[in-house]
């Protein structure tokens, strides 16, 4: 008999047939958005959940999963809508899908440093409605991003492969991570060992750290005092690392010229500030969103569901 897997979002075609030649998977081709009440009802007589961090397992949620379920296998790199504790608790497996989406979430990172820098968002909305009437020398002068300092707070795989295409610019990386990483990984970059020491370096600051306690609201006013004036801050990883109260101000004073944003507090209800300021380059989440990347998260799922299911341990196991 082959397992039955809920899988709570509509995947990519591929990974849905793959799905249906080795698994009894109940799909979600509306890809509706599952209440928690759904989801365990969904879940009856399920061995495997495939969910995205689109589906909060909170304890209450993990403590109501029906005993069949033995695996949460994420279609997500990030895990921090899953409490760990609680699935170690009913001796659940939990997986993600990291390294896949590395290099598409470090392109979005360039984005939204070149989007915030250069001003895309004003740019595009002058254009597309009519309002752009004329070029001058004082015309929607931006920052330039060649040649300067980056900043990066979590410098793992996808804050290394950042550096790297950061690189192309000509960008001096510093970086700030719990430990310091051997030279073969740091590829240069200065290590600072409190994020106090790393922001008066960064005329660009971007997070890819994990969404945990200890990174919540990591950017708050205090920091924000000690980067350099006008400095840009983007962020790919977690809402939950920035206090939108004091970047909002900062971004009304002028001490951060721009902000470039793909995740964001209580996602999609952000903070109203954000969508008001003309010096915010908004994106909704999109940061492993190329269709190679979906793809390769929904194999990397798969192949853990399969680890599983033949008694081996899954390869992206992290509770
Ligand atoms: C991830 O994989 O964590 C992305 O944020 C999409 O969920």
């Amino acid at each position: 008999m082959k397992p039955v897997v809920l899988v709570t979002r509509k995947l990519p075609d591929a990974v849905e047939d793959r799905l249906r030649r080795d698994y009894q998977p109940r799909l979600n081709p509306d890809d509706r958005l599952y209440s928690s009440d759904e989801l365990i009802a969904g879940a009856a007589g399920a061995a495997a959940i495939v969910p995205c961090h689109t589906e909060r397992l909170s304890a209450e949620v993990i403590t109501r999963l029906p005993d069949s379920i033995r695996i949460i296998a994420n279609f997500s790199v990030g895990f921090d809508h899953v409490d760990l504790e609680a699935a170690k608790g009913r001796g659940i497996v939990v997986t993600n899908t990291p390294e896949v989406l590395s290099d598409a979430t470090a392109e979005l990172t360039i984005l939204l440093m070149l989007g915030a820098a250069r001003r895309a968002s004003e740019g595009e909305r002058l254009v597309r409605t009519r309002q752009w009437r004329d070029w001058s020398p004082s015309f929607m002068v931006g920052t330039q991003v060649t040649g300067k300092r980056l900043g990066i707070v979590g410098l793992g795989r996808v804050g290394r492969v950042t550096a790297r295409r950061a690189r192309g610019f000509d960008m001096e990386i510093h970086y700030h991570d719990l430990h310091r990483l051997p030279p073969i990984q740091e590829e240069g970059a200065v290590f600072h060992p409190t994020p106090e020491d790393l922001l008066p370096h960064c005329d660009f600051l971007a997070f890819h750290c994990v969404a945990t306690p200890q990174t919540r609201k990591m950017l708050n006013a205090e920091r924000i005092a000690l980067l350099p004036d006008g400095a840009i801050v983007v962020n790919a990883s977690r809402g939950t690392v920035i206090d939108d109260e004091a970047l909002i101000a900062a971004l009304k004073s002028g001490k951060v010229a721009a902000a470039g944003l793909d995740v964001y507090n209580n996602e999609p209800d952000i903070h109203p500030g954000y969508r008001e300021l003309p010096n915010t380059f908004l994106m909704p989440h999109i940061g492993s969103a190329t269709r190679e990347t979906r793809d390769a998260m929904g194999y990397r799922a798969l192949d853990n569901l399969d680890a599983f299911f033949a008694g081996r341990k899954p390869a992206d196991r992290v509770a």
